[in-house]
């Protein structure tokens, strides 16, 4: 029942029961039979009134919580994670007074809107080229409107020379967050610094003697000067993505990992923290760019409801099927080095000479 649920399967009868909700004895910890979210918008039956679930998100529980015990009024439902249940809170169980709204089929919007975005697919045998054309276009008009664009980046972005173009974005307005590990900020930061990612000359693509232990001397000066912020107010970063992102006030959030050097002081080595602060910079995005890190673009995505638009660019086939494989309509991968894609959606936008151009 609860697979047919998340396939937006409804009763069609009106006699549907309400939801069945049991407290939590527990902190943390949720009733046995607890009903598990997905990332489709979704309504619990309570009082015989049909209520929308807030805070959707997958691997949730749904917390029913009253204003006044006798009606639906004041009634609410919100998805919480099971670490932030408290003993006494009222989840939803079983598969009763449950369903989920989902959309028209893809090929019905398709026909419908004048523009439908790529749909769910993997873009390894389409022309990147075509791709890209659409999520410039995209891009352009979620800028206009005064949208949110949020960034998920991996290091690969600066190996493959994506730093300018992303640095590009970012000064232009088409990015308004950006989340990544260690890795991202450190190697943007060598590269501004030394001129180099993980030790090889981006000019001449060939390694720099010594050139390994160039990260490690950047991670120590940022320690030095205590954050990314004031080591660019200091005049120490110059340029770069991490450059950019302070220089325009756009939020960054850096979750930490077993394998990260120093840390830097920005990263967040409390992983439930950095949950959080990911959770935070995602509300209210239109669109996420998961730029080749598996593990913090399959992290987004547990977090991330469905109606979103998600763009998933990695060399990797089985990644971006990885990613995109959440049975939204609104996710695409692109199978392509992250350097290249970068290149071709910058000069796209600059192609673009208005907001509205059809292309
Ligand atoms: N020195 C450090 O502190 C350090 C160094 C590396 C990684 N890390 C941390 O380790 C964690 C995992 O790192 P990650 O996100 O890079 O690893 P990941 O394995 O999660 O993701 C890397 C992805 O890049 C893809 N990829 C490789 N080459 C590509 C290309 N040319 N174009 C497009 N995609 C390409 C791979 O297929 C893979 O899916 C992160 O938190 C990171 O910050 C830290």
């Amino acid at each position: 029942m609860s697979q047919l649920i998340e396939l937006g399967a409804v009763t069609s009868s009106d006699d549907v029961g309400n939801a069945i909700v049991e407290t939590c004895d527990l902190d943390g910890v949720a009733p046995d039979d607890f009903y598990v979210s997905n990332i489709y918008p979704t309504e619990v039956k309570i009082n015989n009134q049909w209520i929308r679930v807030q805070k959707q998100r997958m691997d949730g529980a749904i917390v029913i919580s009253d204003g006044n015990n006798d009606s639906s009024n004041g009634v609410t439902a919100e998805c919480r994670i099971l670490r932030d249940l408290n003993q006494g809170d009222r989840v939803v169980v079983g598969v009763e007074g449950i369903r989920t709204v989902r959309k028209k089929s893809n090929r019905e919007l398709k026909a419908k809107e004048e523009f439908s975005f790529m749909g769910a697919g993997v873009s390894s045998e389409r022309r990147v080229e075509l791709v890209v054309e659409q999520i410039a276009w995209e891009l352009r008009q979620i800028r206009d409107r005064g949208g949110k664009v949020v960034v998920t980046a991996g290091p690969v972005v600066i190996h493959t020379g994506g730093a300018k173009h992303l640095s590009g974005l970012i000064r232009d307005g088409y990015v308004q967050g950006l989340l990544g590990g260690n890795a991202i900020a450190v190697h943007d930061m060598e590269q501004s610094l030394m001129g180099t990612s993980l030790g090889v000359d981006m000019q001449k693509g060939t390694p720099v003697r010594g050139g390994h232990r160039h990260h490690l001397k950047v991670i120590n000066t940022v320690r030095r000067y205590g954050s990314i912020a004031q080591a660019v107010e200091a005049g120490i970063i110059t340029h770069g993505i991490m450059y950019e992102c302070v220089k325009h006030n756009i939020p960054f959030a850096l979750a930490g990992s077993i394998r990260d050097d120093g840390p830097l002081p920005d990263t967040q080595m409390d992983l439930i923290k950095a949950q959080e602060e990911y959770a935070q910079l995602l509300e209210g995005t239109d669109m996420i760019l998961m730029l080749s890190t598996m593990l913090h673009s399959i992290g987004v995505g547990n977090m991330t409801p469905a109606g979103v638009k998600m763009v998933c660019v990695d060399i990797n086939p089985a990644v971006v099927t990885k990613l995109s494989d959440r049975g939204s309509v609104e996710s695409v991968g692109v199978v392509t080095d992250v350097g290249l894609f970068l290149s071709l959606l910058v000069n796209q936008l600059d192609k673009l000479t208005s907001p509205y151009q059809q292309i």
